[in-house]
Formats: structure tokens, sequence, C-alpha cells
């Protein structure tokens, strides 16, 4: 995560956010935008320091419309409405919501942490499981770090749809799942992996701060994480939730430098762990990414003596995995591929770490592109 320590680096935090998801959220990049030229920016740094990303001021806000749905900022709010965001300029109603609930705004900033939850990235775990396994029937167990509500766990009762440039649609995972998941290939010759999902053993997360489905006010928190211009999204966080609470995810309660080791030590013998991180890494700092990286690499020398093989798939941004090699993306590309998330995935064993890119992808998986 870029430090954002002065007014001039948050307002510039929220341009750069405009920018990139602009093409596919405008109402959120007129927002940004405004916040940015407004002293709203401000308010970024209420949050701790490794919490400074625009979108926990987004949460704050979506929070207070769907708490005060008689709030002016309200009416560009579809998970409000129930209809598509007037195009006309809100800085009106942005001050005069924050004229009336800029206290509550800023204690939201202070203490929430950012919880995207968009069951949507669930979408690489289910490319990329395929192409790791090839073919192997070998068990896996899946270790979400920082998995939140642990909602992007249930691969199994997923849909996944993905539409390619010449209109063709490949179905992956179970047609009649209740939790439906899609991606844009732009590449009309893309074909889905050809292995099949390997076996899934056991799906468990991590995280220090775990969802509990059954507060109303974390699950109130949760949907207000989840970008309100596409009603879709909340309705399939709407399907996940239910799922969870019925079949609840094993997410234990624990810090990733602090706890995760001792629980990777319980994994069975012969199988293949992945670890999965999404959005996460970003908010360790580089030192403590260093420091995760070499207790993996000392929990895979372990566990090899237990013919365990180690990977992780990270879906993250691509500064963030600074060990995986990649093309430098210049300026002349598009916002967002430049601003675009990696996949990639990193092997641990007792020889080393080797890692490679598998795709660049929109943050919340709306496009993919294979690498
Ligand atoms: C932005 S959310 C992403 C959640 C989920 N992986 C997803 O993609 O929707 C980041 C999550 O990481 C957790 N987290 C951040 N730092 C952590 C740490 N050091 N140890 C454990 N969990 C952490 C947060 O509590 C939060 O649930």
């Amino acid at each position: 995560m870029t430090r954002v320590a002065t007014a001039e680096q948050a307002a510039a935090a929220f341009e750069t956010f405009a920018e990139a998801e602009g093409g596919t959220m405008p109402m959120y990049a007129r927002l940004c935008r405004t916040i940015a030229s407004t002293p709203a920016h401000r308010l970024l740094l209420e949050a701790p320091t490794g919490q400074r990303l625009p979108v926990l001021v987004l949460a704050a806000l979506h929070h207070t419309v769907l708490e005060h749905p008689s709030t002016p900022l309200a009416r560009w709010y579809p998970t409000v409405t129930g209809s598509d965001p007037p195009d006309d300029d809100l800085s009106a109603a942005l001050a005069a919501t924050l004229e009336e609930h800029g206290a509550s705004v800023a204690e939201l900033v202070r203490v929430r942490t950012v919880q995207t939850n968009e069951v949507n990235r669930a979408v690489g775990w289910h490319l990329a499981l395929r192409e790791l396994a090839g073919g192997s029937d070998r068990p896996v167990t899946l270790v979400e770090l920082g998995a939140a509500a642990g909602l992007n766990l249930a691969l199994g009762d997923h849909s996944v749809e993905v539409r390619t440039g010449d209109g063709a649609c490949h179905q992956l995972g179970r047609a009649d799942a209740p939790v439906r998941l899609g991606t844009r290939v732009h590449d009309a010759t893309w074909q889905p992996p050809s292995g099949s999902m390997p076996p899934i053993e056991a799906a468990w997360g991590v995280d220090r701060d775990p969802v509990d489905l059954h507060d109303p006010a974390s699950v109130a928190w949760l949907r207000a994480c989840v970008w309100p211009e596409r009603r879709a999204r909340a309705e399939r966080l709407t399907a996940a939730i239910e799922l969870a609470r019925t079949h609840p995810p094993t997410v234990h309660r624990g810090d990733l430098l602090d706890d995760l080791d001792p629980l990777l030590d319980e994994v069975a013998d012969g199988t293949h762990l992945v670890l999965l991180s999404s959005w996460v890494l970003a908010y360790l700092s580089r030192d403590q990414r260093r420091r995760l990286a070499e207790q993996l690499q000392q929990a895979a020398a372990r566990l090899d003596e237990r013919d365990v093989r180690v990977s992780m798939l990270s879906l993250e941004a691509d500064h963030v995995l600074d060990w995986v090699p990649t093309a430098v993306l210049d300026q002349s590309e598009p916002p967002d591929r430049r601003h675009a998330s990696l996949l990639a995935v990193t092997e641990f064993s007792p020889s080393g770490v080797a890692a490679a890119p598998i795709a660049r992808c929109q943050a919340h998986l709306d496009w993919y592109e294979p690498l």
C-alpha cells in the first residue's frame, strides 16, 4: 500500500481510485473525484496508518446512506434506491450528508477495517486451482489468509460463468449452485483450463478479525464494504451469507505472522496445501510480507517431510507481489490495466521459492486476462 501521511497524499489516493475504477464504477469514480477536491479527503487520515485506502471511507459513506436512506447522498446508491445512480453532480449532497453525519463517518473510519468481501474474487481460485492441480487428484487443503467471513472458501457451492470476446459462455463449477460468479475474458480464443477441480479435503481461513455473520452490526459493515453500483454484487453477498450461516466456514482468529504457522502443521499427510491471499498482503508492510514468506518457506520444508506440497495463490496489487516476475506496464496502457490486480502462484519447497504470474484482472474479477 502506498503510505498516506498527508492531506495531499489522501486526495491523490482518491484520484487514483477514480482513475483505476472509473471505467466500470462511474458513480464511485465521481464520488472519489469530489472527495479528492473537497476537504472530505481528510477523512482518510482518521484511519490507522495501515488502513488508509479510499475504500475504507467509501464503505463508511455507504454504511451511512444504508442507515440513513433519506440523507441527500443516498440518492446515488442503487443499494438504497433500487435504480441506477443519476449522472448529476453529487458534491452538494456529499457536503450535506457530511454536515449531518460527518462525526459518525469519521468514527467508522477510525474503528472499522476494510472487509471487501467480494465473493466474485473466488473466480480466480476456480481458474487457477484447475491449472495448478494439472489433472492430479491429490486432495487439496485451502487455507485463506485474511479470510474475513470465509465467504470465498465455499468453492463447491459456486457456479462460474466466463464470457469471452466472441460472446461464448463457459460454465465452471455447479450450474445450479446458490452463489453465482462470473468474469469476462476479452480473448475470443480463450478456453477454460483442461484439468478438473481437484478434490478439496478441507478449507479454512485465518483472520485477525473474523466476521460474525450472526452479528447484525458486522453484517451491516460487510454490506457497506461491497461496492454499491452493481446490484448483482449485493445479491451475491446475500446468497453467500445465507450459505455460510447454514454451513459456517472455519475462520481461526489470529494474526498471519504470529498465529498461522502452528495451524499449518495440522494439514494432512500427502495433501496439497494451497494458501489463498486476496487483498490481504496489501495490509502488511514490506518487512511483514518478507517475514511471512520466510515462515511459509520454513513451513514448506517441515511439511515436505510429510509429502505435503505447498503453493500460494495470490490476488493482490502487483507491487505487493514484488517476488513475482511481471512485465512493467507503461503509462500508455489503459488505467484499468495499469491498476489491475495480479493473480500469481508461488511454490514453496525445501529448495526455494518459485513464482509465476497467472493473470491480470480487475480486483473483483470483473475481467480476467491470462498471462
Ligand atoms: C480487504 S479484506 C479481504 C478479505 C478477503 N480476502 C477478500 O478478498 O474479500 C482484508 C482482510 O485481511 C484481514 N487482515 C489484515 N491484516 C491481517 C493480519 N495481519 N492477520 C490476519 N488477518 C489480517 C482483515 O481483518 C480483513 O478481513
